[in-house]
């Protein structure tokens, strides 16, 4: 639950940043209508956050783990280039229609490409390697992503991992032992700044934002 004050000034941020595309407004509002965890879509400032480090970043192919209704992807899609793709990972078959209506109205949605199933049996399958990637799936997992993830990701490339602060809960002083979730971030946030292949920075926008640069 957030404090009056923080209301207050995430609503100045919004205020005071690109506005959110219509169409992702709608997304929005027919989550909170229709889904049980809409507070899992990346939301406004997020969402403008991941466009614009496309736009820095420039780069030709992206994957992301988690679709949930596409709101992200169409935020990341949203800073590529007319010649850039994105693939986009989900593994709940159900979301699949709600997904793919956004996408076909979206302008951007002929960049992107939805895959059904386990991100952890469909990354080895893809032919090219990445520039970027988004996680932001199951939370338990996000070791396991990382380490498939780091074989496709070109040497340069960049990894935005999501909710590494998991809601304040890295910092329990006691961790629930059957709290998968908190234990798989708090293994994830272990193992990056152990691995010397990359350089690592969290940023503490919503619930925690790791961004990991691969140098060799
Ligand atoms: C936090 S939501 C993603 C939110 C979305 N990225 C956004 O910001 O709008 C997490 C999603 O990951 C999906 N997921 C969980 N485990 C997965 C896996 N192994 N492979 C692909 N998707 C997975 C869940 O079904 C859920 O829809």
């Amino acid at each position: 639950m957030k404090t009056k004050s923080e209301l207050l000034l995430q609503a100045y941020i919004e205020g005071h940043i690109e506005d959110e595309p219509e169409i992702l407004k709608e997304l929005n509002r027919q989550a909170h209508l229709t889904l049980l965890h809409p507070r899992m879509l990346s939301g406004h400032v997020q969402g403008r956050i991941l466009k614009m480090f496309m736009q820095m970043i420039q780069p030709k192919h992206v994957l992301e783990i988690g679709t949930y209704t596409g709101y992200s992807a169409l935020c990341l899609a949203e800073g590529l280039s007319d010649e850039a793709t994105l693939d986009t990972i989900e593994i709940n078959d159900e979301l699949e229609d709600k997904i793919l209506k956004f996408f076909h109205a979206s302008e951007h949605g002929n960049k992107i490409q939805l895959h059904i199933g386990d991100a952890l049996s469909i990354i080895p399958t893809f032919p090219y390697s990445f520039d970027a990637v988004f996680i932001d799936g199951n939370k338990r997992h996000y070791c396991a992503y990382y380490e498939a993830c780091m074989q496709k990701l070109n040497v340069g490339g960049y990894i935005f991992a999501d909710n590494t602060l998991w809601d304040g809960h890295v910092i329990d002083e006691i961790v629930d032992k059957n709290d998968l979730q908190t234990k798989g971030i708090l293994e994830f946030n272990d193992l990056v700044k152990r691995d010397s292949r990359v350089e690592t920075v969290i940023l503490p926008i919503r619930d925690g934002l790791t961004i990991l640069r691969k140098k060799e």
